[in-house]
């Protein structure tokens, strides 16, 4: 074999050697995301507080840069419910108003989902129909389920009146008729 060939074939060996060394790393990070706790989803089940039956689940999970938000909720008076995460995830309260006011991590004023400035809770309203039911699905670019704005452990709260996106800090949405802890899902595996 010529010297020139054996250097072609060691110089292609080498590349060989760092592309399956670039692939493994990438591998590497790939698991390490995987494992470093930021979780792909969470979900709160809602309890109704005193006096009231509502009932339901909020799943929130990770969708490109934003959040996914499904909600269900049943038990509901028909008509306009304000939707909000609270900054304490504690629905231990006959009334909920141990969950606090609204996440609000980056000290904004309240507003309507879509504002340029608003609650980082502030998920709007959802609708009940005659029945008492409600659902929705949304993908929100505010939520975060990791890090220092993140939802989890954070409360839901489903309340008994439209939120009217204006008043401060509250938009006015009355009492509290269910809550739920977000938590994140045991992994399956
Ligand atoms: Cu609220
Ligand atoms: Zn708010």
């Amino acid at each position: 074999m010529s010297n020139l060939r054996k250097n072609r074939i060691l110089t292609l060996s080498a590349a060989g050697v760092a592309a399956v060394a670039a692939i493994t790393g990438a591998a590497f990070a790939l698991a390490a995301r995987a494992d470093s706790g930021a979780p792909e989803r969470a979900v709160a089940v809602l309890a109704p507080t005193q006096g009231q039956k509502v009932h339901g689940q909020v799943v929130f999970e990770r969708k490109g840069s934003g959040v996914e938000v499904v909600a269900e909720v049943e038990g509901l008076a028909p008509g306009t419910h304000g939707f909000h995460v609270h900054e304490v995830g504690d629905c231990s309260a006959p009334d909920a108003s141990s969950a606090k006011g609204h996440l609000n991590p980056t000290n904004e004023p309240h507003g309507a989902r879509d504002a340029a400035k608003r609650h980082e809770g502030d998920l709007g309203n959802i609708e009940a129909d005659a029945s008492g039911k409600a659902q929705a699905k949304l993908v929100d670019t505010k939520l975060s389920l990791d890090g220092a704005q993140s939802i989890v452990g954070k409360a839901v709260i489903v309340h008994e009146k439209a939120d009217d996106f204006t008043t401060q800090p509250t938009g006015n949405a009355g009492g509290r008729v269910a809550c739920g802890v977000v938590k994140v899902e045991a992994k399956g595996r």
